[in-house]
């Protein structure tokens, strides 16, 4: 099959690369890249595992072609630390409240809280629920994925968070 060439900012790199149209954007960056952070639940756009930040917004990379991201900014959960390898606000909220047990989730949830964040510095509880709503846990039951996010939306605005994990 006939490739085509595609160029994006992945994480603040250039990357270009030829790839078949219908490979699509997850299998791109999990097999042709090695950012094996996004995960594959469903490829049917149901759990959110994949999701990752293309262009200020949420998406689902099991839902679009990586042709389709040519010329996108994406940011993968490999972008989300400090280069010094200081964790994000999301990433330290979801290890202090543990937001996560599996963690197959976990990548797609914090992007998707990502972009949640920027959108809303302060959501409450109902709006990040409805927020992270395209997003399936099957493990922690979400109370402790939204204490979560709720540390980061304070820790980001420089407040204390007092509410423990449950
Ligand atoms: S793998 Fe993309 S939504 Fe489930
Ligand atoms: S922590 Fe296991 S699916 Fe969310």
């Amino acid at each position: 099959m006939a490739k085509s060439q595609v160029s994006m900012t992945i994480n603040g790199k250039a990357v270009d690369a030829l790839v078949e149209p219908r490979m699509l954007l997850i299998h791109f960056l999990r097999e042709h890249l090695g950012l094996t952070g996004a995960h594959i639940g469903c490829e049917t756009t149901h759990c959110g595992a994949c999701t990752v930040d293309l262009d200020d917004k949420s998406v689902k990379s099991c839902t679009m072609f990586a042709v389709q991201a040519n010329g996108a900014n994406i940011r993968t959960i490999e972008g989300m630390a400090a280069p010094d390898g200081t964790l994000h606000a999301l990433q330290e909220g979801f290890r202090q409240m543990h937001g996560l047990q599996c963690g197959f989730c976990t990548p797609g949830m914090i992007l998707r809280a990502y972009r949640l964040l920027q959108e809303n510095k302060s959501p409450t509880e109902e709006e990040i629920r409805y927020g992270i709503s395209g997003n399936l846990c099957r493990c922690t039951g979400y109370q402790n994925i939204v204490k979560a996010i709720q540390y980061a939306a304070a820790k980001l605005q420089g407040v204390p968070f007092e509410e423990a994990a449950e």
